[in-house]
């Protein structure tokens, strides 16, 4: 079985760090966000497929070689196709029933359940819902006896149908890939969706978390939600408060980490606090404070640290 992942965006609101790394290859708890998606599909899906314009040669250099338990396949677009396109251009990579992840969201669906669902209805068509309180800024659903009757895409302030929300995962059946027209930017969710609202198309509401990681502020929270409960239990130089990751090969001494931080790889620090930040790989620190950040990668706190960070709400003094 394939899952299709979307990772087509430019990553604009989370500049700088996107001119170096494409967005689907930002880490999330030390693992990019791509392969974090791969590795937590259910057994059933033996291939991913990535649909990619943006960041395509610094997608196949990750992945060339690299065994993550699961077949890659990088379908490059030479013109960004839009939601619909990018699925459309994956078809000759697709068997049957096909999942679908737009690759910025991190939540907790559980898929196998969603699975369950598409097939005892026999949807054409299954997208997981998410219940918010400001739905315009998302694709919208009206929820009728488990069928989604009507989608609006980004409806405007105070027409919204309700507070269901597209999460940007779905179950699709071959025939609604077939309906999108081949070569050609198309939105599914502005073109597809609503003419399939109403004729087999289901809702999978769920619950836990669900978080587009776009922004500064929602890379940080994604972050921390992926880390989970599985920080690092001790560290010969730093005291851990909370929960915190220290990637293995980061050198610290007399740090405190945490709560809520991640270190990346070859990270060396002395006399540091970090809460509530991400610190990506090859950074270097002496004698800071720093909150609710994100650094790096590939600097050092003693230059000029306001050039190579995103500090959302942050504060740092030295
Ligand atoms: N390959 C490819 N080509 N991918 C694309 C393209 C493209 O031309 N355009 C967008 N994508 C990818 C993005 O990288 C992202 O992973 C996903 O498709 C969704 O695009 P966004 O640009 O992030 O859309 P959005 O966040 O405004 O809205 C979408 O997500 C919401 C949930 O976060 C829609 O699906 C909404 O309906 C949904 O509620
Ligand atoms: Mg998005």
């Amino acid at each position: 079985m394939e899952a299709i992942i979307l990772v087509g965006g430019l990553g604009t609101r989370l500049r700088p760090l996107t001119h170096t790394i494409p967005k689907p290859l930002l880490p999330l708890a030390n693992v990019p966000m791509v392969e974090r998606m791969i590795k937590n599909l259910p057994e059933t899906f033996d291939t991913a497929i990535l649909a990619v314009n943006y960041g395509l040669n610094e997608m196949e250099k990750y992945f060339d070689g690299k065994d993550i338990g699961k077949k890659i396949v990088i379908v490059p677009e030479e013109e960004p196709l839009g939601t619909g396109g990018a699925m459309r251009n994956c078809f000759d990579h697709i068997t049957g029933t096909t999942a679908v992840f737009n690759g910025d969201v991190v939540s907790s669906i559980n898929l196998e359940k969603m699975m369950k669902q598409h097939v005892k209805t026999g949807a054409k068509g299954t997208l997981a819902l998410w219940e918010v309180d400001d739905p315009s800024r998302f694709g919208v659903v009206e929820l009728k006896n488990g069928q989604i009757t009507q989608f609006q895409e980004k409806p405007e302030k105070g027409t919204e149908l309700s507070n269901l929300i597209n999460a940007g995962n779905y179950l699709l059946e071959p025939e609604i890939l077939e309906m999108i027209p081949t070569g050609k930017k198309i939105s599914i969710e502005r073109e597809i969706y609503p003419k399939v609202a109403g004729n087999g198309l289901y809702g999978f509401p769920f619950e836990g978390y669900f978080i587009d990681s776009g922004t500064p502020e929602s890379y940080l929270e994604a972050n921390f939600k992926s880390l989970g409960k599985n920080g690092t239990a001790a560290h010969k130089g730093a005291s851990i408060r909370g929960n915190a990751l220290i990637h293995e090969s980061a050198k610290l001494k007399d740090c405190i980490i945490g709560s809520d931080a991640i270190i990346g790889p070859g990270v060396e620090m002395e006399k540091c606090v970090i809460r509530k930040s991400v610190i990506l790989s090859n950074v270097s620190g002496y004698g800071s404070v720093i909150e609710e950040c994100i650094i790096g990668p590939d600097v050092s706190f003693k230059n000029d640290l306001t050039r190579s960070l995103i500090s959302p709400k942050g504060t740092i003094s030295f």
